[in-house]
């Protein structure tokens, strides 16, 4: 699904037709207009300025102010002190979206001239990503037509701005296709049909490989296969190459892709359990961040692997106390069925480090619900071992808003996944569950190969908006991966 907001970029050549979005900057806590704000106050008759001084209009970022005068309606939105460009001017333009719903008025001219054609395009970014919605299962009432919003941007040099912006609107693209993943049901998303929406990728150039039962069976990949095999639907494993950067290694990105998570025979209680159809949301930021890559031509050479489950109980399911060989020929005791998003993983990463040269791994999975007791929905914990990938990581998340936490790895962690009958089990003890899973990833990486995984279980889905991510499927990490790409330099 898309936006519900359209939008153009026009230069001024003649008066901007009602309703009109001024923007309105302050300087010491002092609001104050700029050229555009100047002339349509005095078209006002001083109307708006004595609007803002009594509703003591701050123009603090975001706060609104909505003038009905006779000519036409114009909505006042403050933008505060800092004309920075990233987090900051993204959720502007998310308030913006708000300002817009509060107001009802929903086809506006918005004037940004004198503003530099990267903040408008990235103002405009984040008003287009909170517009998004997910309304495909509706079938009547407000829902299902949700309403439209458009925008004429008043800019100095539309084609510029155009063109930062189209950029921008090629990353949006793979967050709202991370989202839709997200939010559909597992009775459509299972990992045949999710593999025929990754395949729709080759359009933007994007080389798509899609192994089935039989051929992840010749591959040795028997964890992932286990997982998948109390299921009626077949597993799937996708791997997509984008080749934008010439004869570099690539950095490979991994995601967990667990369609449905019932816990399998180690069965989940029943409450809250439809919340296991976003159980993919790690795969769907590798799948949106590849479209982002490609959509936005950054020239790097990436390849996105993906391991698509269902993980049910049945006849056929794999069994607590069963032993299985890894594709890395490691043995796994499975003690609980339900630590499973590990077990696919570690075949997806050994399929990668056999097959690929990747220059650096970076896994994200909704692994463990301890990563939402250690820090909640608001940052995924980051487990590295590498400190160089770490940091760039970090970067990448502070860049775009979509945080992360270091957290430790270490033997005396590890040992608690020792079996007593195979290489290692599946869980650790009763504590420090995201570290232990993590542990457990760790020991599938070879050769030292800058490895980082992000444990995003508190961040996959929101039931509360923020600026620019409606509730619902967030698309968490496609920003963030998507930034790391393209300017991730390997130390040397
Ligand atoms: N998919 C879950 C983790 C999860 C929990 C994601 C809550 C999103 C929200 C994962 O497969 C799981 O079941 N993990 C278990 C591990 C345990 C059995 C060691 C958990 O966290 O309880
Ligand atoms: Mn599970
Ligand atoms: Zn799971």
């Amino acid at each position: 699904m898309t936006s519900r907001l359209t939008l153009q970029f026009v230069s001024q050549d003649k008066a901007p037709s009602y309703p009109v979005m001024l923007l309105v900057s302050a300087k010491d806590s002092n609001p104050f207009l700029d050229a555009a704000g100047k002339a349509l106050d005095q078209t006002f008759n001083g109307a708006i300025s004595r609007a803002m001084t009594e509703a003591s209009f701050k123009a603090d970022p975001g706060e609104d102010v909505v003038i009905r005068g006779t000519e036409g309606s114009v909505i006042l939105v403050g933008i505060g002190a800092n004309d920075a460009i990233g987090v900051e001017s993204e959720n502007l333009g998310g308030h913006i979206m708000a300002a817009m719903a509060k107001s009802k008025l929903k086809d506006i001219t918005l004037m940004a001239s004198g503003r530099s054609a990267d903040w408008v395009a990235s103002l405009a970014y984040g008003a287009y990503l909170a517009g998004y919605h997910f309304s495909r299962y509706f079938t009547k009432g407000k829902n299902a037509n949700p309403t439209q919003a458009s925008m004429a941007i008043v800019v100095d040099d539309p084609k510029a701005t155009t063109s930062a912006y189209q950029r921008l609107e090629g990353i949006a693209s793979g967050v709202f296709m991370a989202r839709d993943l997200v939010s559909e049901p597992s009775n459509i998303l299972y990992p045949a049909e999710y593999a025929n929406r990754c395949l729709e990728l080759s359009k933007l150039g994007i080389e798509v490989q899609v192994l089935n039962d039989d051929d992840m069976s010749k591959e040795g990949m028997h964890l992932l296969l286990a997982v998948g095999q109390g299921s009626e639907r077949e597993s799937r494993m996708v791997v997509m190459r984008w080749n934008g950067g010439g004869n570099e290694d690539p950095m490979v990105l991994i995601g967990k892709g667990v369609c449905f998570d019932t816990g399998g025979i180690s069965i989940k209680p029943a409450a809250g359990m439809e919340d296991m159809k976003w159980d993919m949301g790690g795969s769907a930021a590798v799948v949106g961040a590849m479209k982002a890559i490609a959509a936005a031509g950054i020239k790097r050479n990436v390849v996105g692997l993906v391991g698509l489950v269902e993980n049910m109980p049945d006849g056929k399911a794999i069994k607590p106390g069963d032993v299985v060989t890894s594709m890395s020929g490691q043995t796994v005791e499975i003690i609980n069925t339900d630590a499973e998003g590990r077990l696919v993983l570690a075949d997806v990463m050994t399929y990668a480090q056999r097959h690929l040269k990747p220059s650096i791994m970076i896994d994200l999975a909704t692994l463990t619900g301890a990563i939402l007791v250690s820090l909640g929905m608001v940052q995924s914990g980051l487990f590295a071992n590498n400190d160089h990938l770490a940091s760039a990581i970090s970067n990448a998340a502070a860049a775009t808003g979509e945080g992360t936490w270091r957290m430790p790895l270490g033997k005396d962690y590890d040992k608690l996944i020792d079996s007593k009958i195979a290489d290692m089990k599946n869980i650790g003890g009763r504590y420090g569950g995201s570290v232990t899973a993590a542990c457990f990833l760790q020991r599938f990486v070879e050769n030292d190969t800058p490895w980082a995984h992000l444990d995003i279980a508190g961040m996959a889905w929101s039931d509360k908006a923020k600026p620019t991510v409606p509730a619902g499927g967030t698309g968490y990490g496609v920003r963030l991966l998507t930034h790391f790409v393209e300017h991730f330099q390997p130390s040397s």
